[in-house]
């Protein structure tokens, strides 16, 4: 075991915060059956309480210390996609404490594969409870640097394992009712998980339950953002007088932009770098950043979920 495995899991044992990197965003970990330390992960993302937590476990046959009627179809999926950026939804055991299923009656459960959060884990032994390691409604950090300035020394310990390689978070499939549904979408699209089903998955919109991937300020930056096509960009940065940033991702140059960065047309290297982009784009000083729209196919739906939160007014 490397030093700072030991360190961390150390710090998680006594009740202490420890960022790790997954393969979709870093997460805030504390030991999932330890209420005090929960709480702290609440406090240093300035997050309501009643949004619930994911476990990070180990093992497939971890699932039921967490999880009761667990159906056959969540076995066939984590044997599927674990390690990975999925996250099941399932019945909670009784003795799971209410802060991290924010007194619902389910669990939130994930094996990541990002070899640092594989070995923390399973050398803790237990859960580690860890949303991403970002203040409320920002967006996710993907490297160790952006965990530092979200969140400074509110965490006890970062393990930097570099940029994480998925960069959005894991899709969340809830399988506690009697038809399995996307509740947040994720790189394992909806086409991936309907032919694992072998039946159609749908993508459950609107949801009874507050979750921070829900609100509508959820990853998002604090310059204005605006979603447009290509000929739209054009006009708006003829018609303003004003520092603009633009994300595209055709090359085809955009005259009087600030800055232009051209993501690639392939979607997991989009996924990759969007969240590094936005977060430099904000403190880069543009007064608006500009995201031209992206394709309607599966491939992209986590993408444009993501792009639409960023470009959500605040008000
Ligand atoms: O990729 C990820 O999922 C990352 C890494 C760190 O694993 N984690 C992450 O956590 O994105 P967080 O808390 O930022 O987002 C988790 C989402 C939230 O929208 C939360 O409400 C939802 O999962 N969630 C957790 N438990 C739930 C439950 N029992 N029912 C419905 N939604 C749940
Ligand atoms: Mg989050």
């Amino acid at each position: 075991m490397s030093a700072k495995i030991i360190q961390a899991i150390s710090i998680l044992n006594e009740g202490g915060l420890v960022a790790f990197p997954t393969e979709t965003v870093y997460g805030l970990g504390a030991d999932a059956s330890n209420q005090k330390a929960l709480e702290k992960i609440f406090i240093a993302k300035e997050r309501p309480f009643n949004h619930p937590l994911i476990v990070h476990i180990a093992k497939v046959e971890e699932m039921a210390n967490w999880a009761r009627d667990i159906p056959q179809v969540a076995y066939q999926l984590a044997n599927l996609f674990w390690p990975g950026p999925l996250t099941l939804i399932l019945k909670k055991q009784p003795h799971v404490l209410d802060i991290i299923t924010a007194d619902q009656e389910t669990i939130g459960l994930r094996i990541p594969s990002h070899p640092l959060a594989r070995a923390l884990i399973s050398e803790f032994g237990r859960g580690i409870a860890a949303p991403s390691a970002n203040k409320f409604t920002h967006v996710s950090p993907t490297t160790a640097q952006a965990v530092y300035e979200e969140l400074g020394d509110k965490v006890d310990m970062i393990l930097d394992g570099g940029e994480c390689e998925v960069g959005l978070e894991s899709t969340i499939i809830d399988l506690s009712g009697d038809t399995p549904a996307i509740l947040r979408p994720g790189m394992i699209n909806r086409d991936a998980l309907t032919a694992a089903l072998g039946r159609q998955v749908s993508y459950q919109q609107q949801s009874i339950i507050p979750t921070p991937g829900m609100h509508h300020l959820h990853y998002a930056p604090l310059t204005q953002t605006h979603i447009l096509s290509n000929s739209e960009i054009k006009d708006f940065i003829k018609n303003i007088d004003a520092n603009v940033a633009i994300i595209a991702c055709e090359s085809d140059e955009k005259e009087g932009a600030a800055k232009l960065i051209c993501l690639t047309k392939n979607p997991a290297h989009y996924a990759h770098y969007l969240y590094q982009t936005l977060r430099s784009l904000d403190n880069s000083g543009v007064n608006h950043i500009l995201i031209e729209k992206v394709p309607e196919t599966t491939e992209w739906e986590a993408i444009r979920d993501r792009i639409n939160k960023a470009a959500a007014k605040r008000t």
